[in-house]
């Protein structure tokens, strides 16, 4: 979709984990570069998002490239907009009339989200933030920038707050940004399951999967195998959705989830483990080197012991990108090679830490 936006948008900002914006900053110019976009990045550490500038004038500023980009292919970055003005001085007194000022012959946008970065001070800007959206929405409705209903099917405005006097205005086009305020899915912790890391599978699902997806590919009746399941967060949500898990693992399971019925517990070695028949899923949680993990993985998938799998790749210290990439681009040939209709979807997780999660559907 083509935008007829009074200046081009040169900014893609990108909100990752803090303390991963060398890796996103990584990603973004390997993809930019391979869509032979002129542009560079700006990245500090621990502020949690970085910037990519677009320079060329060649019509491939940040609104194409997010036209030619799925966020979902993005490891590292949870939301984006593509940005024009970065207004640097709001007055305390009046913030409205420069955030009006900046949208002036904007083509309408059908909501309105205000955001910050995912770290302790940006935090501190979630009740400005909500103080500050119930005016500017009435201002921008008045303005006729913003639809009078909420209409998802217009490009969405967004700020970006930095701190109450400097923000970034962009836009994400239909369909193009996370569907969750600040790309953070809000998930209530499920009081019965026996660990946090519940959340990371939940997460996995809730935002990797499509609705249709998660109907079809997740039913009861299923059968699944959890490598490194103690004590049973990730095999608490299988059960939860009445699918039969083999859980692997030398430490304990929870008694409670044991009880359930639907549980096999087996003290065994998960990298060497082969299932007897195959399954419909693999996840695995193990604390293990990339290489390692994806080596298993290729092997479950090539064997066709299992047609689905989500699993964690935990991140080493450096070159934390580099070793996702070549994970991937190892797996993507292996399924290519097997002759697989697949697709993968890998993703730095809200409820993720120094790791990623791996979804690997068949069709
Ligand atoms: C991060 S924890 C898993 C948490 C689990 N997903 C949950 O939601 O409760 C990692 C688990 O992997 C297990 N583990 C480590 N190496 C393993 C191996 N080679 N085979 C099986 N389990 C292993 C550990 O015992 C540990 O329980």
């Amino acid at each position: 979709m083509k935008l007829n936006l009074p200046e081009p948008f040169t900014h893609l900002v990108l909100y990752c984990r803090a303390g991963f914006e060398k890796d996103c900053a990584a990603e973004i110019s390997t993809v930019t570069a391979s869509l032979g976009v002129a542009g560079y990045v700006q990245a500090k550490p621990q502020q949690g998002f970085v910037i990519f500038h677009c320079v060329g004038d060649d019509g491939k500023d940040a609104c194409w490239l997010q036209s030619k980009i799925s966020l979902n292919a993005l490891v590292f970055t949870r939301q984006w907009l593509a940005a024009g003005p970065f207004l640097d001085d709001l007055p305390p007194t009046d913030r409205l009339t420069p955030i009006l000022d900046a949208v002036d012959g904007w083509p309408q946008v059908g909501e309105l989200w205000l955001e910050y970065p995912d770290t302790n001070e940006g935090k501190q800007l979630h009740r400005f933030c909500k103080k500050l959206t119930v005016p500017l929405r009435k201002a921008l409705k008045a303005k006729k920038v913003l639809s009078v209903q909420e209409n998802p099917a217009l490009p969405r405005l967004h700020l970006f707050f930095l701190n109450g006097q400097q923000c970034y205005v962009g836009i994400n086009l239909v369909g193009k940004g996370a569907r969750w305020l600040n790309g953070i899915p809000r998930l209530k912790f499920p009081s019965q399951a026996p660990s946090r890391s519940t959340l990371k599978l939940a997460e996995a699902w809730h935002s990797l999967l499509s609705k249709e997806d998660e109907e079809r590919l997740l039913q009861p009746g299923m059968k699944a195998v959890d490598l490194g399941a103690a004590p049973g967060g990730w095999t608490w949500q299988l059960v939860s959705r009445h699918i039969r898990v083999t859980a692997v693992d030398n430490g304990p399971m929870d008694t409670a989830l044991m009880e359930s019925g639907l549980v096999e517990h087996l003290r065994a070695d998960g990298f060497t483990f082969e299932p007897s028949k195959p399954v419909d899923w693999l996840v695995c949680d193990i604390v293990d080197k990339p290489a390692r993990v994806t080596d298993m993985i290729i092997r479950w998938l090539t064997s066709e012991w299992t047609r689905h799998a989500v699993f964690n790749l935990k991140l080493p210290m450096k070159q934390r990108y580099q070793a996702v990439a070549t994970a991937l681009d190892r797996l993507h040939a292996a399924c290519q090679e097997a002759g697989f209709n697949y697709r993968i979807v890998t993703k730095q997780l809200y409820h993720d830490r120094e790791e990623v999660t791996v979804v690997v559907l068949r069709d």
